[in-house]
């Protein structure tokens, strides 16, 4: 039987690649779109070595329709799993028009192409950012949504977008998905988070301490009203994150609809709960260092990710310490893998 093709946008990216990984195993055929602005191209070479020859790829831009246009026309896209886009919080409080460019105007410009082709079924990569400060975790996905940070209203804009082209008959399949915080990497160590520059989230500069790249971590604030006063989030091992997309697109083969989910254990974790499990896992010491707190972070986040389960037929499988272990399986294997870093 013909493989669905799957348009992956930001497919080379830390959720993109273990995404097209797991759409492969699950007998769809991945069509990795990324103008690899936040990813290193030998990416490809080593998907390709878990995925097989049957992985597409194009580079370009999700701003640019002419491209997106002559894609639907060359493939017969199924659905569109739409990935790319910036995602740091602090980033985006000094960066917002950034964040609104490539977030919400790549997601009209792409949305126009899907139209224009016909192509309706839309996974979506949206975030916990959007529940912001004012609710009392566990979020479950009617709680209020009241973002921040210019990164988490870009996601909550293009969710209110893809809801009003769902009901104006433009798309019949919409899911968006809110990821809690991603971390880990594929069992493999072939993939994993590779941040150009200075990573802005904690596990990638986490990793860079651990293997003696940077000195020590800073810790953004332990004022805050927690258990140790670090912040508290919900980390989600990425490849649970990428079978959460597989189940998403067998919903739009099952009947149209749309649908928000919350992807997240349902659990909180501490930032020196997290250098704890990570020393554990590495067996490496995580020098760190207090400072002041990151504008745009809130002190508690984690999901109830009851819906998920019980609509999606998906959960959470690894703990902290296997998420911890595989990302310091990746860093081992970084240097290895000659991965330049900008
Ligand atoms: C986690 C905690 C920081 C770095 C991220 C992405 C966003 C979204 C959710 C998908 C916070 C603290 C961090 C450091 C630190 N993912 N920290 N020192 O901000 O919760 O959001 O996941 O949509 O894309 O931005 O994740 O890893 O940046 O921070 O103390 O050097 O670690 O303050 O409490 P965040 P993060």
């Amino acid at each position: 039987m013909q493989q669905k093709i799957i348009l992956v946008t930001g497919g080379a990216g830390y959720i993109g690649s273990h995404t097209c990984v797991a759409l492969a195993q699950a007998g769809y055929r991945p069509l990795l779109f990324d103008n690899f602005s936040n990813s290193d191209p030998s990416v490809i070479e080593r998907l390709t070595q878990l995925i097989g020859p049957s992985l597409l790829v194009l580079r370009g831009d999700i701003r640019d329709l002419a491209t997106l246009k002559e894609i639907f026309q060359t493939y017969p896209c199924y659905a569109v799993i739409h990935l790319a886009g910036v995602k740091a919080v602090g980033e985006s409080v000094a960066k917002p028009l950034d964040y609104y460019d490539i977030n919400v105007t790549g997601s009209l410009v792409l949305l126009k192409a899907m139209k224009q082709a016909g192509v309706s079924r839309l996974v979506f990569s949206s975030s916990a950012a959007v529940y912001g400060e004012k609710t009392i975790p566990p979020f479950q996905e009617q709680a209020l949504l009241d973002p921040i940070n210019p990164y988490g209203r870009s996601k909550l804009m293009i969710e209110k977008i893809i809801n009003d082209l769902y009901h104006a008959n433009t798309l019949q399949s919409v899911l968006s998905l809110r990821y809690f915080n991603p971390i880990g990497a594929h069992p493999s160590g072939f993939i994993g988070e590779t941040p150009t520059g200075t990573p802005n989230n904690l596990l990638p500069y986490l990793m860079q301490v651990a293997a003696g790249i940077r000195k020590k971590l800073f810790i953004f604030g332990n004022d805050y009203p927690t258990a140790d006063g670090t912040a508290v989030r919900d980390y989600i091992h990425v490849m649970d994150l990428a079978q959460g997309h597989v189940l998403a697109l067998q919903k739009t083969e099952q009947r149209e609809g749309c649908w928000t989910f919350n992807l997240g254990r349902g659990r909180g974790s501490s930032v020196l709960e997290v250098i704890d499990a990570f020393e554990q896992a590495s067996g490496q010491n995580i020098p760190y260092e207090v400072i002041q707190r990151r504008p745009g972070d809130v002190a508690a986040s984690w999901a109830d990710p009851t819906a998920a389960q019980q609509q999606l037929g998906w959960s959470a499988t690894y703990n902290l310490e296997m998420m911890c272990a595989h990302s310091w399986h990746w860093q081992c294997h970084l240097d290895s893998l000659k991965v330049q870093r900008k």
